[in-house]
């Protein structure tokens, strides 16, 4: 059975709010002092209350009965406000961002309230609107009637254009520390007369990773498995068990070709009530490994994994060859928000999976081809030289080092953009499909119109040119090319007005 605990102990007023004391204690002054701006903007990481707090707040400002700031969620208003109404409009704008739905927003946002004083607004995933429809909504945050407050909620701030940063009151939740995590899991567990002890509550909040909602999905687990009478060897039998060990198994079958094992593996990895969501995410990042593993990088700590752990990673890594793993990186991170507002997350999960195993043959094919890019680590033994002249100049021709040196160059520059904190930027280079090297000049390729249109920017080039130009001195320049051929026929068809707008270069 799954509780569900993160839906169940949705807070409901300003201090059921755990760890972002600045925000709430602002927004309450706001509230109590009725000095509120017509549009908020709350980023910040997943699970960590930004959706919670913009209810509330819808409440608490047409409450009638209002207590320091927090709505008393027993007046008509608050009654009314907790069902589903008109007067908080919350519009998901990961499945409805283009520009007619804003269009049709801006239409409804002039009629009045019906229940109280505010019509409130809440935009979530707001980074997921298309270009227009930012355009859209921008017209509206500049005159917004009386009665309406927009609130903008978004995990991917640095997606954001400024002219919408500059409109909004900008509020940054944080991932909660440790300490914060264990009393609120303590609490939970109180009340659901869960029984546990102090070292797996430790476990299962370390596992949140900061995240509230990420925690309570970890502690459902962990709270089915053991019956409610949670003990530490089973909560690390819950925990270790979902996490690389599966992947591991899922990785393994896919390089096998081997469908029955694959689902046998998804569902071992699943099957213990772990958070679909979470498991994509740790997927993503363990390939992200295995593609750094494959550009030459061994640093554990760069890699974030356990020294002992590194010759696993390398045994899966050469199963595969580097653009089947970076095509299986993007795979997973595309479907980890998908997955979110799915109704059935594990068949998505599963046709990602199956997506992979298709898609072999072509890694098969690379593999026939031998990987120019098999990092030499000091734990392997040394491959014996091979004596043929002939083939040594048949590899000569396709000149395979100069283009493993550009893997890794770029492997490199990717991790210090990353360590840099570029965090808007290392996403957008994630699209990128393919990096050569043409005379001193670094070109990337990338098919995502999105990620081309944060790239192409002087100074991000600048930046770019600089990191490369640490690992090699000859790079004198870094030029994005968006290739349209291998974009999605209805991306084309979505951007074509912009693209020529913008006045975007397509590869010849
Ligand atoms: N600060 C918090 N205090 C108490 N509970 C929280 C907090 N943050 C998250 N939660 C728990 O996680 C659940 C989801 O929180 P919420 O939807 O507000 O997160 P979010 O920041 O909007 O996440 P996302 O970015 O994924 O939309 C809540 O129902 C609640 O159980
Ligand atoms: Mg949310
Ligand atoms: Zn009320």
């Amino acid at each position: 059975m799954n509780l569900a605990l993160y839906r169940e102990f949705r807070p409901r007023n300003f201090d059921e709010v755990v760890g972002q004391d600045f925000i709430i204690q602002t927004l309450k002054n706001q509230i109590k002092t009725d000095k509120l701006t017509h549009a908020y903007l709350f980023c910040g990481p997943r699970g960590t209350g930004k959706t919670s707090t913009a209810k509330i707040f819808a409440r608490a400002v047409n409450c009638t009965h209002s207590t320091d700031g927090n709505p008393c969620n027993m007046c008509a208003e608050c009654v009314a406000l907790n069902e589903p109404n008109t007067d908080i409009v919350e519009i998901d704008a990961a499945s409805n961002n283009r520009v007619e739905e804003i269009r049709d927003l801006r239409e409804k946002v002039n009629f009045p309230p019906l229940i109280g004083k505010y019509k409130v607004y809440i935009i979530d995933e707001v980074h997921m609107l298309t270009d227009s429809a930012f355009n859209a909504l921008l017209k509206t945050l500049e005159e917004p009637p009386k009665h309406v407050i927009f609130i903008l909620a978004t995990t991917e701030i640095h997606k954001l254009p400024a002219t919408i940063l500059s409109r909004c009151t900008r509020f940054d939740f944080k991932l909660l520390p440790m300490n914060t995590l264990v009393e609120h899991l303590k609490s939970v567990f109180d009340k659901k007369q869960i029984k546990y002890d102090e070292k797996s509550l430790h476990l299962i909040a370390k596992a949140g990773e900061g995240s509230v909602r990420d925690m309570l999905s970890v502690a459902d687990s962990v709270a089915s498995f053991c019956n409610y009478d949670i003990t530490y060897e089973n909560t690390e039998k819950v925990i270790g068990l979902s996490n690389k060990d599966s992947i591991k198994n899922i990785l393994l079958s896919i390089a096998n070709n081997d469908i029955n094992n694959l689902f046998a593996s998804i569902k071992m990895a699943i099957g213990t009530g772990k958070n679909i969501q979470v498991l994509c995410k740790e997927m993503a990042d363990f390939i992200k490994n295995l593609v750094l593993i494959k550009v030459g990088v061994n640093d554990y700590t760069i890699l974030d994994i356990l020294p002992g752990e590194f010759s696993t990673y390398l045994d899966i890594s050469n199963k595969f060859s580097i653009d089947y793993l970076k095509r299986a990186f993007s795979k997973f991170a595309s479907i980890e928000l998908d997955l979110k507002y799915s109704l059935n997350p594990e068949n998505l999960f599963e046709s990602a999976c199956l997506e992979l195993i298709n898609s072999l043959p072509t890694q098969a094919q690379n593999a026939l081809t031998p990987e120019p890019t098999k990092a030499a680590q000091p734990t392997q033994p040394a491959q014996p030289t091979p004596p043929a002249e002939p083939i040594q100049h048949e590899t000569q021709k396709v000149e395979p080092k100069a283009q493993t040196e550009i893997e890794r160059l770029w492997g490199n520059v990717l991790i210090k953009v990353k360590e840099n904190n570029m965090f808007a930027l290392f996403n957008a280079l994630k699209n990128v499909n393919k990096v050569e090297g043409i005379a001193n000049k670094l070109i990337i390729h990338t098919n995502d119109l999105s990620s081309y249109e944060m790239i192409d920017n002087p100074d991000r080039l600048g930046v770019l040119c600089k990191l490369a130009n640490l690992f090699d001195e000859s790079v004198h320049a870094v030029e994005i090319l968006y290739d349209k051929d291998t974009a999605s026929t209805q991306d084309i068809k979505d951007n074509l007005k912009e693209v020529f707008k913008n006045k975007i270069k397509f590869k010849e």
